[in-house]
């Protein structure tokens, strides 16, 4: 007579038993992931001894979550971002050497589709409320050669704090652009100051974030994401120095090598001799992109 192997009658049991299948998996790295997975999640659950009730509210939220994604809403990086995941995985993922500019938070407001835009070209043109602003430096390799050809893909909030895909012709994109270094590695962009802003609230991770963070600023920057042949993509920021929000970033993407001052300008003649009419910023910041490893090039 054979005897039936013993049914799993407790929360252990049952932790010990999802654990024994998935400890054949043939992916080595995907066992590793699996197990811990396990762990974590049951080791929280009995942690916090989850009521069915709460289980079913976290499987609405999620649910709510995946069904308000599309092309223009980005909800579940938005819950990644705000509990922190984000910023623990890009510092996982980049560890810079001396000379590359630190990477930080994507978020969820890249487009695809920007304009190619002139070196010098102003990203704002509908932001009428703006103060002009002029970004501009230079990428450069570790050595600080200037990097020719570099692409440099750039956005920004409105000087509302809204980007063009929450606004209600969001099919339109502005304040984003395409730019590419010339031999010298310089670019140079036209845009406004940008301003600190609150992140979408009237979705789940707005309802997650009311009754328990408090506030949900970020403090006022500039994206880049840069890339060019044999160097690694940078997806960074730079911060605006002095925003009151730099010390408690709702999505804790600020790196002090980010923040820079935005520098203001009174009309008049400008520094490459052209006349300007109202008061305006400029921003110079460099950045430096890390050599791709020779072996993973050769791969
Ligand atoms: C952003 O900077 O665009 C952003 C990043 C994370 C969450 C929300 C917005
Ligand atoms: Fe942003």
């Amino acid at each position: 007579m054979t005897t039936k192997a013993p049914t799993a009658t407790t929360e252990d049991d049952i932790t010990a038993e999802t654990l024994r299948r998935f400890e054949g998996t043939p992916n080595p790295r995907l066992r590793e992931i699996m197990l811990s997975l396990t762990r974590h999640l049951h080791g929280f659950i009995k942690d916090v001894q989850l009521t069915e009730e709460e289980w079913f509210e976290a499987i609405k939220f999620l649910t709510a979550t995946g069904q308000l994604c599309d092309a223009n809403r980005q909800e579940f990086i938005l819950l990644s971002d705000t509990l922190g995941v984000s910023m623990v995985v890009d510092l996982i993922s980049h560890r810079k050497p001396a000379g590359a500019t630190e990477s930080t938070v994507f978020g969820p407001f890249h487009r695809e589709g920007a304009a190619e835009m002139p070196m010098g070209s102003n990203i704002a043109p509908h932001d009428t409320k703006g103060i002009p602003a002029i970004v501009f430096g230079h990428v450069l390799d570790a050595e600080g050669k200037p990097i020719a050809g570099a692409k440099l893909d750039v956005w920004q909030a409105n000087s509302d704090g809204f980007y063009d895909s929450q606004l209600p012709n969001a099919e339109q994109l502005h304040m984003r652009g395409i730019f590419r270094t010339g031999a010298d590695g310089r670019y140079v962009v036209k845009t406004t100051r940008p301003v600190h802003y609150q992140i979408p609230s009237d979705g789940p991770v707005g309802r997650m974030l009311k009754p328990t963070i408090p506030h949900p600023w970020r403090p006022a920057h500039v994206h880049f994401m840069i890339s060019a042949p044999g160097f690694e993509q940078l997806v960074t920021h730079v911060f605006v120095a002095g925003d009151k929000y730099l010390d408690s970033d709702v999505v804790f993407g600020v790196k002090d090598s980010l923040i820079r001052e935005f520098v203001r300008h009174p009309a008049g003649r400008a520094p490459d001799g052209r006349m300007v009419e109202s008061d305006y910023f400029h921003l110079n910041y460099d950045f430096g992109l890390k050599q791709v490893a020779s072996n993973a090039r050769a791969a």
